[in-house]
């Protein structure tokens, strides 16, 4: 596992050294805790998962770089309780094992008071079990498939859930698009793809269309030319791919390829700059649908692309504005709390209403998600064009 910590963190952590610590951890861990900031020091510590490496690095990249630019941000503005805040990030590899370690060791050893991630939901699911039994809030803040948060009241997230997102998609399909006929072709080992794929299908055919097959694929596959010769024999007029860019691009390439006329369509899975590289050509003319849209005049959209964009030379993706948008209700949250104990923490964060964010107002709902509209985004010149917004 590589791990990545701030420049900020590593000066922290020399001037806390220095600090006697009130808390005692079991023998042993003393000096570690004492070390990562986790007894009383002057830094509040904040952990984070996320994919940097591997085959969905786009997403932690981009949700680092947001939840960088916030905690800069509320540092520059004084603190949190008198303290600066902190993070420390593990890459997990973009995988859920990888994940699962990451977050034992952001609670055990560094002792965070709260953790942000992961952007894939088979790898916040993985991470969720253990945040929820050490009883240290964890902000998602782009895992979309309903379970994550339902593993218990710790679990929380800023964006919306998966329900929503592909009735989006199955209306402006059935209504804009005019599709009668889709085709699906889903990720069976990623839990967002499942689950897209069940509320894509059933709100299609409740729409008045009908789902004309379905193929499947696992993570890791690099050839689909199996499943696309399957499904250009059904002749469908849409094709929806629940999947993360880096796949979606290479099916798109081989549908190409093969001949298959079809209107693809996704989810905020195909949301990461890679895309446009892999899929050139063939994604053309695609829809997604996703939580945010850069051509979004909005003063707050345009300030938050300024700022990022002085910062990181990128306009920010919807990855970037959610870790933004995550790490700023967490540190609000820190704000509003007696303490950073993790019950305390908890109610400040599940207290959330109208925290006005990048992506969209946050009000926390009784299950601990945002809802908020979705836009859908068209694919034109390389880029992602905005084209609706869909209320929930
Ligand atoms: N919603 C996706 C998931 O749950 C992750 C994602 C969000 C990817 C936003 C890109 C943009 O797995």
């Amino acid at each position: 596992m590589r791990e990545l910590a701030l420049a900020v963190l590593t000066l922290a952590l020399v001037a806390c050294e220095k600090k006697s610590t009130v808390e005692t951890p079991p023998a042993g861990d003393q000096k570690q805790a004492a070390k990562a900031g986790g007894a009383e020091s002057d830094v509040i510590l904040i952990g984070e998962v996320g994919s940097l490496t591997g085959s969905e690095a786009a997403f932690g990249i981009s949700t680092r770089n947001g939840v960088d630019l916030a905690i800069e941000e509320a540092n520059e503005a004084g603190g949190v309780k008198g303290k600066k805040l902190a993070v420390r990030v593990y890459d997990d590899q973009s995988k859920p094992e990888e994940a699962a370690s990451a977050v034992t060791r952001l609670l055990t050893q560094d002792k965070v008071k709260l953790i942000l991630g992961e952007v894939a939901s088979s790898n916040s699911l993985a991470m969720a079990p253990k945040a929820q039994a050490a009883k240290v809030p964890m902000i998602s803040p782009s895992s979309t498939n309903p379970t994550v948060t339902e593993v218990g009241d710790y679990i929380f997230r800023v964006c919306f859930i998966d329900p929503f997102q592909g009735y989006v998609m199955a209306k402006y399909a059935r209504e804009e698009l005019k599709f009668n006929t889709a085709a699906i072709l889903k990720d069976v080992k990623s839990a967002y793809s499942v689950g897209l794929t069940e509320v894509f299908e059933r709100k299609f055919t409740e729409m008045g269309g009908k789902v004309v097959g379905t193929e499947a694929y696992s993570k890791g596959d690099s050839d689909f030319r199996a499943q696309l010769t399957a499904l250009k024999k059904l002749k469908p007029q849409g094709l929806y791919i629940p999947g993360y860019y880096n796949d979606v691009g290479a099916i798109a390439q081989q549908a190409e390829e093969l001949g298959l006329k079809t209107v693809m369509m996704g989810g905020d899975g195909w949301d990461g700059p890679p895309l446009f590289e892999l899929g050139g050509k063939a994604i053309e003319g695609s829809y997604v649908s996703n939580h945010y849209s850069a051509e979004d005049p909005s003063p707050i959209v345009q300030n938050f692309i300024k700022k990022y964009q002085e910062r990181f030379k990128v306009v920010p993706d919807s990855l970037a504005a959610l870790g933004y948008d995550s790490a700023r209700v967490g540190i609000e949250a820190m704000k509003r709390a007696p303490s950073l104990d993790g019950p305390a923490l908890r109610e400040a964060i599940a207290a959330t209403k109208e925290f006005p964010g990048v992506a969209g107002t946050i009000t926390l709902n009784a299950k601990r998600d945002a809802e908020k509209p979705a836009v859908v985004l068209q694919v034109k010149d390389g880029k992602f064009h905005y084209v609706a917004t869909v209320k929930p």
